[in-house]
């Protein structure tokens, strides 16, 4: 779908994180956890090029995107208030494989982002989730850690967190402790950054636990026509993150050509 989406709130959680409501109704009904989509800010005087963004909920006809600023972009996606038009195309992209019982959803940072939407259908399967959520530092970031205990807790997904300075949870990184979650769990969902995901893989390849990874390639064009996101791939050939992803089995990445 290409159209618009009507901004319904578009919250400050923590000092550069909001979470964006958009009444898409369209996008909501279609939309898959896993899937992104790309959105851009119409109003201002350059034109941008859209920015992707991952689901992270859906409810009803509202379409959430947590986001965090970085750049032009996002500065000027923070500035938009509820009523304004957002240009938006999406659902884009292959998603998640939910078809699992006891599945670790392992997030650093922002990958938070896309497994909350996981989690919530997963939930709706029947399955019983855990979250594993690691971040530099819960300093500053008390309204993104209160949303996500908020929502998985309702969700029935037990949240664990892990902060690299100790202000939260156990201290280190959430890599130290894979070992010991990927215990009784029938498959792990991942996003956050690349070594992250890299570590991830090998732990869960380690034990034989089947991992799925979100990859954030940058993007241009979101649709398959750039060759912007490509992910060298364990074939020896290319996927792109757009089409073929962002979602991938970890087996299907050639990790050390991605470094
Ligand atoms: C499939 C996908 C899903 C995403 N989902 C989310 C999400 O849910 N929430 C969220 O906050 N962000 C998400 N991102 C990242 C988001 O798209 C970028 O942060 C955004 O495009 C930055 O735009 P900007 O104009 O603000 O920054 P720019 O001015 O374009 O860039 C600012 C800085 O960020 C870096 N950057 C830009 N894009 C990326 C990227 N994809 N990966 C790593 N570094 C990047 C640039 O190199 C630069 O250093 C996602 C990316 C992808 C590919
Ligand atoms: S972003 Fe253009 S091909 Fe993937």
């Amino acid at each position: 779908m290409h159209g618009a989406a009507i901004v319904g709130q578009n919250r400050q959680l923590a000092r550069d994180v909001f979470l964006l409501s958009l009444q898409a109704p369209e996008l909501a009904r279609a939309a898959a956890p896993g899937q992104f989509l790309m959105l851009r800010v119409t109003s201002g005087p350059e034109p941008l090029l859209a920015r992707p963004f991952s689901i992270h909920a859906v409810e009803g006809d509202d379409v959430g995107v947590l986001y965090r600023v970085v750049g032009r972009g996002t500065r000027l996606l923070a500035q938009a208030t509820a009523g304004q038009r957002l240009e938006l195309w999406g659902p884009l992209g292959r998603g998640f494989d939910l078809a699992l019982e006891r599945p670790l959803l392992v997030a650093g940072g922002m990958g938070i982002a896309p497994l909350r939407f996981a989690a919530q259908r997963l939930t709706a399967r029947g399955a019983r989730p855990r979250l594993l959520c690691g971040l530099a530092s819960a300093t500053g970031l008390g309204g993104l850690v209160e949303a996500v205990d908020e929502c998985l807790t309702a969700q029935s997904c037990a949240v664990s967190w892990v902060t690299e300075d100790g202000s939260l949870g156990e201290r280190g990184l959430v890599t130290a402790l894979l070992d010991r979650a990927l215990e009784g769990v029938d498959g792990v969902l991942c996003c956050g950054p690349m070594a992250m995901l890299r570590a991830v893989a090998e732990a869960c390849g380690r034990q034989g636990v089947a991992c799925q990874v979100s990859l954030e390639a940058p993007m241009a064009c979101g649709v398959g026509a750039c060759l912007g996101c490509v992910i060298p791939a364990a074939d020896g050939g290319y996927l792109r993150a757009c089409q073929e992803g962002p979602v991938l089995p970890a087996a299907a990445v050639d990790w050390p050509r991605l470094a």
